[in-house]
């Protein structure tokens, strides 16, 4: 959730750190801060935006060559200026940044209000600050022994990162569930909670674990447990460039992604697809491909958008490779008891690798001796180095909250999944297998054409951005992409929105069909043609306005619906990846019509790492 940034070094760390928050707002935004140590604290913070912080600030003048900076995404009290991070112990010796939640935060406030102490916010964060300063007070200690001992007797999740004014030479970062990544540079180094900041200075990083407490610092690096057990830093190189996290023109970095698609998804079969199509190679998985092969179930964990692509892939790989598939949100998998047996494979997919959901789902199976495989994007990120095994969608960064090329990468992943197990298992034919391939490796070039009709989109906007409600609908296939075109529309525009088994509309929501109700129904050619088009006269029966995806040339729907838009035909196994695409655009523009922050959506944060 929060962003966070430090640096110490020789270099002015306000630039660094302003600049690193921008990067990395995406994670959290009702509130920014940032703290430098120079001889005395300065500390900077403001309810709202990083430019809001700005701007606050614009007229000081700051000087100071270590600091930390943090953009906040609210659990424990409201967004307000007080509750901002970074947040000071009560006597002013610790300056600390949080990302996570400090759970059994109220019992120690109380015993530490009966010693006392006093508070400012209504934050968990405030509290592990006066805790460290306690202890750091009453046993005369050091400032790394009384952050590990307070870390000893806390619960919850943290990434933090730590100022003692008594220790200015020194940053403290430490991290259990929140990730926390600190990039090494000549005589410098930087900590953040995801690599966006880290990349433009350096591309040697150290992953922290959970656990871990660094040392830091501008010449050297000591890591070790919480437990004072010494650990080998490792120092990994970042395959990322900066020009990846910056929007190259577009209005906004959604719009880019969405614009992207091709790219990520030819960057997702690189090295997997043999250049002459005559086979799938997923090297992440070449050690338990036999495992999988024999699995006599796999269970999906996912969140919101990857638990869409992992609904899809339920149906792909029950079509392809005839293996039993559940699919399961990750925060009602783990609370659940499932049963989970030894033979079970389980997937996790995750565009940033750190959902605290599904890695809390993932330590489930794994306790429970499940094979545990990973569909992530964000290389080095906690989800893929806590799997047995896995696959890097290789996006590229997806920036804007609204997932887009997360969702198709993820689905071309598990399709190439499902094609290889269907041909190991037998169910899949040489013909059918090589077919396959040869027409999943045409779906960048049809989303290209998609693309170029994305006026179309805009047209569509332009008539129902004022709506309130919106269904869609979709069967088989499309169902994960009615509820995903859904999600789009309401996390970004805040229009109602329902996906729905096009069938099951009559079932209940066909009551709230009126003039008034836009009705996406994705229908392109299949099995279920005939199906959708009664589902299409029954919408219309009832005055509801139709919007449909349908296949190029479509002359059926094109005379019932008030609305098409065509996109190419493929097997329809792959067609998610096609029809996802103009859902993803009306919802883009809908938003910006209606004014709305596309990339940055309210309440919403890019990287969900509080349960
Ligand atoms: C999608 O647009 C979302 N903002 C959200 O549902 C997201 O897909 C979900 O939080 C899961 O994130 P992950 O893929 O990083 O685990
Ligand atoms: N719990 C802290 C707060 O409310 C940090 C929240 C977060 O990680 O998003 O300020």
């Amino acid at each position: 959730m929060c962003g966070i940034v430090g640096y110490i070094g020789n270099k002015e760390a306000y630039p660094i750190l302003m600049n690193g928050l921008k990067r990395l707002e995406y994670r959290g935004y009702d509130s920014a801060g940032i703290a430098l140590l120079n001889g005395q604290p300065l500390l900077y913070k403001k309810k709202g935006k990083v430019n809001d912080l700005e701007n606050y600030i614009s007229d000081s003048i700051i000087s100071g060559q270590l600091g930390i900076g943090h953009t906040r995404w609210a659990t424990h009290g409201e967004p307000n200026d007080v509750n901002a991070h970074p947040h000071t112990s009560e006597h002013g010796k610790f300056i600390i940044i949080h990302n996570g939640i400090i759970e059994n935060y109220a019992r120690i406030k109380e015993k530490l209000e009966i010693r006392g102490v006093t508070f400012k916010s209504a934050t968990d964060t405030e509290v592990l600050a006066n805790l460290i300063e306690y202890i750091y007070i009453k046993g005369q200690v050091t400032a790394e022994i009384a952050v590990r001992l307070a870390l000893s007797k806390v619960e919850g999740a943290y990434g933090l990162v730590i100022l003692c004014v008594d220790e200015p030479d020194r940053l403290i970062a430490a991290r259990k569930g929140s990730p926390l990544v600190v990039g090494v540079g000549d005589e410098e180094y930087f900590i953040a909670s995801d690599a966006t900041p880290i990349v433009e200075h350096t591309k040697s990083v150290i992953y922290l674990n959970d656990d871990d407490v660094a040392i830091i610092k501008k010449d050297e690096l000591v890591l070790k447990t919480v437990k004072n057990d010494k650990q080998t830093p490792i120092v990994h190189q970042l395959d990322l460039d900066v020009g990846e996290i910056d929007k190259s023109g577009y209005d906004h970095f959604m719009l880019k992604e969405i614009f992207e698609q091709p790219k990520s998804i030819l960057d997702t079969f690189r090295g997997r697809v043999a250049p002459d199509l005559s086979g799938l190679n997923l090297g992440g998985l070449f050690n338990v491909i036999p495992q999988m092969v024999k699995a006599k179930r796999i269970i999906i964990v996912a969140c919101g958008t990857s638990w869409h692509a992992g609904l899809l892939g339920e149906y792909l790989m029950e079509d392809m490779a005839r293996i039993p598939v559940e699919v399961e949100y990750a925060s009602e998998f783990r609370y659940r008891n499932p049963i989970i047996n030894m033979d079970d494979i389980v997937i996790a997919i995750s565009q940033s690798g750190e959902t605290a959901d599904t890695l809390a789902a993932i330590r489930l199976a794994k306790e429970k001796g499940a094979l545990v495989l990973g569909i992530c994007n964000v290389v080095g990120s906690s989800i893929p180095r806590e799997t047995d095994a896995g696959v890097y969608t290789h996006a590229g960064p997806e920036i804007g909250v609204a997932s887009t090329k997360a969702f198709t990468t993820q689905v071309t992943v598990l399709a190439m999944m499902a094609m290889v197990m269907g041909h190991k298992r037998g169910y899949l034919s040489d013909k059918k297998y090589l077919g396959l391939i040869k027409e999943l490796t045409e779906i960048p070039g049809k989303i290209e054409k998609i693309l170029v009709k994305s006026d179309a989109c805009k047209e569509l906007a332009t008539l129902y951005q004022r709506a309130t409600n919106f269904l869609y609908l979709g069967r088989g296939y499309f169902f994960p992409v009615a509820l995903e075109g859904a999600l789009k529309l309401k996390e970004i525009s805040y229009i109602h929105a329902e996906g729905y088994p096009a069938a099951e509309m009559k079932h209940g929501p066909i009551a709230l069909i009126d003039q008034n109700m836009p009705v996406v129904v994705i229908a392109t050619k299949d099995k279920s043609y005939d199906k959708i088009v009664s589902n299409i006269q029954e919408v219309k029966a009832r005055n509801g306005v139709v919007i449909a995806i349908v296949t190029e040339g479509d002359s059926v729907i094109r005379k019932l619906a008030d609305h098409v838009f065509e996109v190419p035909e493929s097997n329809i196994a792959f067609e998610g990846l096609l029809t996802v695409v103009p859902l993803q655009l009306l919802s883009y523009y809908i938003a910006v019509m209606r004014g709305c922050n596309v990339d940055q959506p309210r309440n919403l944060a890019k990287s969900v790492t509080v349960e």
